[in-house]
C-alpha cells in the first residue's frame, strides 16, 4: 500500500513534518520493493534507517512537548515507547532469522499501523496544540 503525505497531516513544525515525509518515502520504497520482489534487499537498509530514525524523531517531538508544556506528553511518550518495543522485536527477528517474508510483512504492517494510528491522530493532535503557540513567536 502506497501512502501519501498530505497537508492535513502537517504538525506545522518543519523539522517534524520533514521527518514524517522521510518515513513515508521509506514506507513507499518498501512497498515498491515488495511488488518487484526486491524486499529482501530493501528491508536491511530500512531497519538500519529506522534504528536511528526512531531515536532522533521521537526525541524531536518530545522536546517540543516539553518546551511547550504539552499536557498529553506522558500519553504521547507511551505511544513512542510502544513503537520502540515493537520495532525492537522486528529487529531482533531480522538479526536471528534474516530477511524472511515474515520479517518483511511484520515491518510493513508495523509501519502502516503507525502511520494510520499515530501520525494521523496523535501527532496531528500535538500539531493542533503547538500551532497557536508557535504562531505567537
Ligand atoms: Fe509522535
Amino acid at each position: 500500500m502506497k501512502i501519501k503525505w498530505t497537508s492535513d497531516l502537517s504538525v506545522d513544525v518543519k523539522e517534524i513534518d520533514g521527518q514524517h515525509k522521510e518515513l513515508f518515502k521509506r514506507i513507499n520504497n518498501l512497498d515498491t520493493a515488495m511488488k518487484k520482489g526486491r524486499a529482501k534487499e530493501e528491508i536491511l537498509g530500512l531497519i538500519e534507517f529506522l534504528d536511528e530514525y526512531v531515536v532522533i524523531h521521537f526525541r524531536t517531538e518530545e522536546l517540543y512537548m516539553i518546551r511547550y508544556d504539552y499536557p498529553r506528553y506522558p500519553f504521547h511518550k507511551t505511544k513512542h515507547a510502544w513503537f520502540k518495543k515493537e520495532f525492537s522485536v522486528v529487529r531482533k527477528k531480522l538479526e536471528k532469522e534474516g530477511p524472511t517474508p515474515e520479517v518483511i510483512i511484520l515491518s510493513n504492517n508495523l509501519l502502516i499501523t503507525w502511520f494510520s494510528g499515530h501520525i494521523r491522530t496523535t501527532d496531528t493532535a500535538l500539531g493542533a496544540y503547538l500551532r497557536p503557540k508557535l504562531a505567537r513567536i
